[in-house]
């Protein structure tokens, strides 16, 4: 990390340090107004506002509110049992006691029910309703999801110290009266992580799946290769983890600067198959599916450093080592048969390991130089009667296409798998603008909307030089709250192949947790109501306002989210 680096992760904490005093003085002002003013509890007669995020489709506020104490029961019975579990130990640490858990129960005072009902009509497989009165609350759901993201907005209409790890003193847990009915815009509601260029610890990675699932997001994608590291152990290759995850050291400042200069320090880790199938077991009971990542035939160096014959030109590539720097290497796979099985051979290992019916192979900026000069590779273009290397890149991407189809999965890759025609199944994920969504959608495929100008979380989201250093561009929470996943050229009959919207967290310049939470909230906050709320209820000024008390439930975590400009 650059020292300008380090210096500005300080001062966003001393800015921290100093909101946090303000926000003392504030409240004093507060209290003291109200213990002088005539009417100091009017305010209190009114409902008071829930500050949900992503905002429900819709909510009425009631007259009232159900307190929850150490006598509240949970009532679930069958599948809602296990969600049942999840709010009792959700709510346990910071209210210092565990609610009891009944299958039935004769009272319907004091008691929070969970009911499955599979013919609730129009709420989709992810929706649910919530109604909380004076004497009881009632989240009813078709599916266990649903269940899942009324116990999140519950928990969001507690105070936001219900967020605490440990007891908390002399707090009533409140739930204010509401009538909620929900259910998500998309179904593809995701972030994209990349610990290919800066390992994340498991631990981190646990820790932000927590935080998406408060956000109701659904999906997340692990870029787990690239040119920098290899981060997925596969057992029939293991140099793959030995050479290829490890890095001897790391660009320090931008890529654009010269002259580099390197840390000096190896750079590695991976996980194991055990990691990997913990990962994917705690999103999963966060009702989150995990998307993994493996690169082709581009951003391939880790990879041909560990086994130099995929590379197109072995002899030359024997001494390869995984890059220490930024940028997209020339290092591409070779088509030949042998890599096909290779690469074959880590997804079986792949889909044994990820439920996910979505398989992602990458696909983006494979530099064709080093094809273009093989003599072997143009007798493979000509041999199979393609036109370019456009076309041999499709053919190579039709071969895993077909695998992951044989297996029942579906292949998911950037939008230039687009050139050279697109191979039957794939799903298109829009990078580079929407006009690969936008042709991919008209030509009957399914899309994911993750365009650079409204979902690269990487990019500044404020003036460069007061923000830790990113790899450029600039895109503001206003900017990502804006964003519509449908572009007005989709044909109306069409807009059902958007599945919906990614947030990208490239890791060139995110080397830490801390910096990986900086970057993606509250930007992801805003993502997430990009992805769930109707397109009609969406409005910047309400939830800047809801926001700010999200904030507190943020804080109240330990989320090293960046501060708005009237917070620092
Ligand atoms: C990408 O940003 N290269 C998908």
């Amino acid at each position: 990390m650059s020292t300008r680096h380090s210096n500005l992760f300080r001062q966003t904490a001393v800015s921290q340090m100093v909101a946090h005093s303000h926000l003392t003085i504030a409240l004093a002002v507060v209290i003291v107004v109200c213990l002088f003013s005539r009417t100091p509890f009017s305010a209190a007669s009114k409902p008071e506002r829930a500050s949900i995020i992503p905002r429900p489709v819709s909510i009425r506020q009631r007259q009232g509110h159900f307190t929850i104490t150490s006598s509240t029961q949970v009532v679930a019975k069958k599948e809602a049992t296990a969600e049942a579990l999840k709010l009792i130990d959700a709510l346990a640490p910071s209210m210092g006691f565990r609610l009891q858990l009944a299958a039935r129960s004769k009272a319907q005072d004091n008691i929070i029910k969970l009911e499955l009902d599979p013919q609730l009509p129009q709420i989709g497989d992810e929706g649910y309703t919530l109604k909380v009165t004076r004497e009881n609350i009632l989240i009813r759901a078709r599916r266990p999801a649903g269940l899942f993201y009324g116990i999140q907005t519950l928990r969001q209409l507690l105070p936001p110290s219900i967020f605490r790890k440990a007891k908390v003193e002399g707090v009533t847990w409140k739930v204010p009266g509401v009538e909620i009915t929900d259910y998500p815009r998309f179904k593809w509601r995701g972030l994209l992580v990349d610990p290919a260029r800066h390992f994340i610890p498991k631990s981190a990675l646990l820790r932000f799946i927590d935080t998406m699932s408060l956000h109701k997001l659904n999906s997340l994608q692990i870029h787990l290769t690239d040119d920098q590291g290899w981060r997925i152990e596969i057992k029939k290759y293991p140099k793959l983890t030995d050479i290829g995850a490890r890095r001897d050291e790391t660009l320090i400042g931008h890529l654009s600067k010269r002259p580099w200069l390197f840390d000096g320090r190896r750079h590695g880790g991976f996980y194991t198959q055990d990691d990997i199938r913990e990962i994917v077991r705690y999103a999963s009971d966060r009702h989150i599916n995990i998307v993994p990542e493996i690169e082709m035939p581009g951003h391939a160096r880790a990879a041909i450093s560990s086994y130099p014959h995929l590379g197109v030109f072995p002899e030359k590539q024997r001494s390869l080592k995984p890059w220490t720097h930024w940028g997209v290497s020339g290092d591409i796979f070779a088509p030949r048969p042998t890599t096909i099985a290779f690469l074959q051979d880590v997804l079986s290992e792949v889909i044994q390991l990820f439920p996910s019916n979505y398989i992602h192979i990458g696909g983006d900026e494979a530099v064709k130089n080093q094809w273009k000069a093989s003599e072997e590779i143009q007798a493979v273009i000509r041999e199979k009667g393609l036109k370019n290397e456009e076309e041999l890149q499709s053919w190579f991407t039709r071969q895993m296409d077909t695998f992951l189809s044989k297996h029942g999965r579906r292949l998911v890759g950037w939008d230039e798998i687009l050139q050279g025609g697109l191979a039957p199944g794939a799903i298109v994920m829009s990078w580079r603008g929407e006009q690969g969504g936008i042709t991919a959608a008209n030509a009957g495929h399914d899309v994911v909307m993750a365009p650079t100008s409204h979902t690269y979380f990487d990019y500044y989201q404020g003036p460069a030089e007061k923000e830790p250093l990113a790899i450029g561009g600039y895109l503001p929470l206003r900017k990502v709250y804006h964003y519509d996943p449908v572009p007005a050229a989709i044909a109306p009959e069409k807009t059902r192949h958007v599945l919906g919207v990614q947030g990208q967290l490239w890791g060139e310049y995110i080397s830490t947790p801390r910096h990986l939470e900086y970057m993606a909230y509250p930007r992801a906050a805003a993502l997430a109501e990009v992805g769930w709320s109707p397109k009609r209820s969406k409005e910047y000024e309400d939830f800047l306002i809801r926001l700010r008390h999200h904030i507190g439930r943020l804080r109240a975590i330990g989320i090293c989210y960046r501060p708005a400009e009237s917070e620092k």
